[in-house]
């Protein structure tokens, strides 16, 4: 939500900050704008619509070189995406420049007081208020990180601020409450934003920043401090992966290269996790063996994509631990006033590690006495620092904002945590754990495998791009599975997708289903909970014979399915519970070829954005 670059070095800033914009720009792609202190003065430009607008707009009317520079690419949340509200925004005198990423509760009560004083606000955000603020503090200390701190002292609500000053030219100051800010050091440069993309071709040596701190970059060095001045500790990282695993590499989009790469997603998130005697060690999990064995009941917190894993996660969880597993969207969790205590295990997913949702009903949990362990791919995020422990997921940078390797990633993850608390708490023998461990590292090979058969799903894809309606349909975990398939053709295809539980489809949906409605229907294996194999049959039965035409995603060897399958797409035979790892990706393959065949932007799909820091 809202993409921020910060940069002061010796290289031309515009080019640095533009260049992190761009890789930002799954953040938000409202607007984008950006601004230099140059000249002794501050010279900004910014446009409504993708970046490549504010691309054009320099071509036509270039800044003058600087070497310090700030840039913003936005999600929409207070005031429409035109140029006036498109960030950064300035004070009267032209002299300061801020760009935001969250919300700025108190904001009407700053504007008026401003107002009052004689500023006069040119934009509808909230945003524009700290640019005035910092312009009067600044006149008053001379100094961008301490006015910025005393600013951010006065504000409410979540934040993440970059500003710039013509009469401080060399400098760059960042802020950040409740949403994300890193620093990338480099030799005599220094960089801030939003995610470490934006600056992964230059230094992959990291910062991570704490709550409420303020970071003043200059060209021989960063300091960090509290909102209250005093020297902050702060925690230097390495990133792992380069800039070429943030680019397209050849796909026509982000997310046709993550699905590829789903493959090594799920390998390395088993990679190391696993000992010579072929039992799981789970060092990251710092919550002891003692606590887990005392634990009565599991709750995952979670939104979007990362909730069908955790919807998943519990068939799991349940069936090998026997624990009582309660899976919440996070959006909802707090409002219900549930009821956690130092025996219950929170479990948050996130791709991001920022979704604001999941870090409030993760604070939520943590107040009430439980212990949370974190599910994330993104290292020195919010969700897994705030957490009691992180196990993260290994599938490297997602940048497409419908999630795809991240959710593999996530179900194998969650697998492992399963797993885990069944070998802590004996629930299941060693040998029968080691037979889950390595069906689980076969699982890579089968989603390869997979991924090669992909054709007749495209093509399929392609006959359907004038429906309105696509409904899915599962049992048991193959019902999670549906839920994702339809929300990946919302986003992707704007199309009008429902997941069901196919047992629930005579209790009312059953009414939806029309003359060649297509219905994709996930079979669960047939070697194992025949029952259930045998229900879904019956299923699909009742809705061709009501005229639907049926896709069916079914294993090899199932013939069972074949005679009422209009379309049946084939894969691997798997263990039930683990069924979900292959059985999602022709669902992917399907929604991005049906939104690219119905000339939607498949990386970043209308009105939304990767990481969602708003509540
Ligand atoms: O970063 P997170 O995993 O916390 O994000 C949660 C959801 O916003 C995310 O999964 C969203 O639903 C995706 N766009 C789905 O493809």
């Amino acid at each position: 939500m809202c993409g921020i670059v910060g940069y002061v070095g010796a290289q031309a800033a515009l080019d640095v900050v533009m260049a992190g914009l761009k890789r930002l720009e799954y953040r938000g792609y409202d607007s984008a704008g950006v601004a230099v202190p140059a000249d002794g003065g501050l010279a900004a430009a910014k446009r409504a619509g993708k970046l490549v607008n504010l691309e054009k707009a320099l071509v036509e009317r270039p800044l003058p070189a600087g070497t310090t520079g700030i840039g913003h690419t936005r999600w929409a949340t207070h005031g429409a995406p035109t140029d006036a509200n498109a960030h950064p925004h300035l004070d009267n005198a032209g002299r300061v420049a801020v760009v935001h990423n969250g919300i700025i509760e108190n904001f009407a009560v700053l504007r008026a007081e401003l107002t009052e004083r004689g500023h006069d606000l040119a934009s509808e955000t909230d945003t524009e208020v700290v640019a005035h603020l910092l312009a009067e503090e600044f006149s008053a200390t001379a100094d961008l990180a301490e006015a910025m701190r005393l600013v951010c002292r006065r504000l409410t609500g979540a934040f993440t601020l970059v500003a710039v000053h013509a009469d401080d030219p060399d400098v760059v100051v960042g802020a950040r409450r409740n949403s994300p800010l890193v620093v990338g050091v480099g030799e005599g440069e220094a960089f801030l934003a939003s995610d470490v993309a934006a600056f992964i071709a230059h230094t992959r040596s990291a910062i991570e920043l704490g709550q409420d701190q303020v970071v003043e970059l200059r060209r021989d060095g960063v300091t960090v401090t509290g909102f209250d001045g005093r020297p902050a500790e702060v925690r230097s990282y390495h990133v792992d992966w380069d800039a070429s695993a943030a680019e397209k590499g050849g796909y026509d989009y982000f997310m046709l290269k993550e699905i590829a790469e789903q493959p090594k997603a799920v390998a390395d998130t088993l990679l190391g996790r696993i000992d010579a005697a072929g039992s799981l060690s789970l060092d990251e999990v710092r919550i002891g063996a003692g606590e887990l064995r005392e634990v009565d009941k599991v709750v995952i917190i979670a939104c979007g994509t990362a909730f069908h894993a955790g919807l998943i996660a519990k068939y799991a969880i349940e069936h090998w631990t026997r624990i009582p597993c309660e899976v919440e969207l996070a959006s909802e969790f707090r409002y219900r006033d549930p009821i956690l205590g130092h025996r219950t295990l929170v479990i948050a997913i996130s791709q991001s590690g920022e979704t604001m949702d999941t870090l409030m009903a993760l604070r939520h949990a943590r107040e009430q006495g439980s212990k949370v362990l974190a599910i994330c791919n993104t290292n020195g995020s919010t969700i897994p620092r705030e957490s009691d422990a992180a196990l993260y997921t290994h599938a490297g940078p997602e940048v497409a904002v419908a999630s795809t390797k991240a959710f593999l990633t996530q179900l194998v993850a969650c697998y492992l945590v399963a797993l885990y608390l069944a070998q802590v708490r004996g629930t299941k023998w060693g040998d029968e754990i080691g037979a889950v461990i390595r069906d689980l590292s076969r699982i890579a090979g089968a989603v390869e495998r997979v991924l090669e058969t992909m054709e007749p799903v495209r093509a399929l894809a392609r006959t359907l791009a004038s429906k309105d309606t696509v409904l899915f349909l599962g049992r048991h975990v193959g019902y999670p599975v549906a839920l994702e398939g339809a929300l990946k053709l919302k986003e992707l295809a704007y199309m009008h997708a429902e997941g069901f539980a196919a047992g629930e489809l005579k209790h009312g949906p059953i009414a939806l289903i029309e003359e060649d409605l297509p219905v994709v229907v996930v079979v669960p294996s047939p070697q194992a909970r025949s029952v259930l194999h045998d229900k879904i049959v019956s299923n699909i039965q009742e809705i061709r014979a009501r005229g639907a035409r049926t896709i069916v995603i079914a294993e090899e060897g199932d013939e069972a399915v074949a005679p009422y399958a209009d379309h049946l797409i084939r894969i691997p035979a798997t263990p039930t519970l683990l069924q979900p790892v292959v059985a999602t990706v022709p669902l992917q393959v399907f929604a991005c070829e049906l939104a690219t065949a119905r000339g939607n932007e498949v990386d970043q799909p209308r009105n939304l954005a990767k990481s969602v820091t708003v509540e």
